[in-house]
């Protein structure tokens, strides 16, 4: 057999050479994002397994999906709400939870972890996924600020790897940027825009630099405007509706990190500082940091910037 022909029969047999079809994902982390990865790839009609570390976070992931489904069928189906209870059936009926995460990936195309924003424990999980998933599995990872190439380090499949980076709340906006690092090939590429495109979403390819774009673009606007307050030069509500009223924006850079949280924030900008140490954009805030260490940490814990 030639070389040519025993790499083409190999990567027909393996999947490994060509772009392949999506139909199971497993997604690990059943928390804002992961619950939301999920509702969307199951309403795509693919099975989905969300894996989380108990068996209550789980069922709270559940509940929300129902919920945000509710509201979908609310619009869709006003006026038959029996056919609106039968679409969510069918879309719960994708979805199955999991809390043993190697069990979880045993038999699935493709792998999107949502866990905590850590880069040892994301390697902990890679490492041991990679000993059980199949050869062909992709594995992406939705992480906000690390390092894609970092974690595929930890594999053996580096040619399978990439990052799918999701916009919270994934079931309303529209963007996903894929990841490429240097290793994910072009089958890999092409099946991950291919399952973003099956899930309804836009595609933009970005390689793996910190913050990819939205991000690198979003945080040092956003830390302008809290260092603009930090210095008493305006107030979070004038520079909020500053932002909205003269550039357009649907919403002001305060409001924004009350909404993405204001420890996100800190742990983003102070990961960049130790990475960048000269890059003053990504210089800490002594504002941050206070809010931080007073528990003040946006909309989810009932006051941030703002008090809600
Ligand atoms: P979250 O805190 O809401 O959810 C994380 C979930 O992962 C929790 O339910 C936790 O129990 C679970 N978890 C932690 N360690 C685990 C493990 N070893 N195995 C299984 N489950 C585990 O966090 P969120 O906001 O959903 O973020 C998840 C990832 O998505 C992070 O990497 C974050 O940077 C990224 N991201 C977050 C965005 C956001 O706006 N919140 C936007 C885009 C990406």
């Amino acid at each position: 057999m030639s070389f040519t022909t025993h790499i083409l029969r190999r990567g027909l047999s393996t999947g490994v050479l060509r772009m392949a079809a999506v139909n199971h994902v497993t997604v690990i982390g059943g928390g804002s994002m992961g619950n939301g990865i999920a509702q969307v790839t199951a309403q795509a009609g693919c099975q989905v397994t969300m894996v989380d570390q108990t068996d209550e976070i789980l069922q709270k992931s559940v509940n929300t999906i129902s919920k945000s489904l509710q509201r979908v069928v609310k619009k869709k189906f006003a006026d038959d709400p029996s056919k609106g209870e039968e679409f969510i059936k069918g879309i719960m009926g994708n979805i199955s939870t999991s809390t043993d995460a190697p069990g979880a990936v045993a038999n699935t195309d493709l792998v999107i972890e949502a866990i905590i924003e850590n880069m040892d424990i994301k390697k902990k999980l890679f490492t041991e996924l990679d000993k059980v998933a199949k050869e062909s599995t992709i594995f992406a990872s939705n992480t906000s600020s690390l390092s894609i190439t970092e974690m595929a380090s930890v594999t053996q499949r580096q040619d399978r790897f990439g990052g799918l980076h999701f916009f919270n709340p994934v079931p309303m906006m529209k963007l996903v940027e894929v990841v490429r690092i240097p290793q994910t090939s072009d089958a890999t590429y092409d099946t991950l825009v291919e399952y973003c495109k099956k899930i309804g979403k836009t595609t933009v390819s970005c390689k793996d630099t910190p913050g990819f774009i939205v991000n690198r673009l979003l945080v040092p606007y956003m830390m302008e405007a809290v260092r603009l307050v930090e210095r008493g030069d305006a107030s979070p509500k004038d520079t909020d509706i500053a932002m909205k009223l003269g550039a357009g924006y649907p919403m002001g850079p305060i409001e924004l990190a009350d909404y993405v949280g204001v420890d996100v924030c800190k742990f983003i900008l102070d990961g960049w500082h130790e990475k960048y140490p000269d890059n003053p954009l990504f210089n800490p805030s002594p504002l941050i940091n206070k809010l931080v260490s007073e528990g003040k940490l946006g909309r989810k814990t009932g006051e941030g910037f703002y008090k809600y």
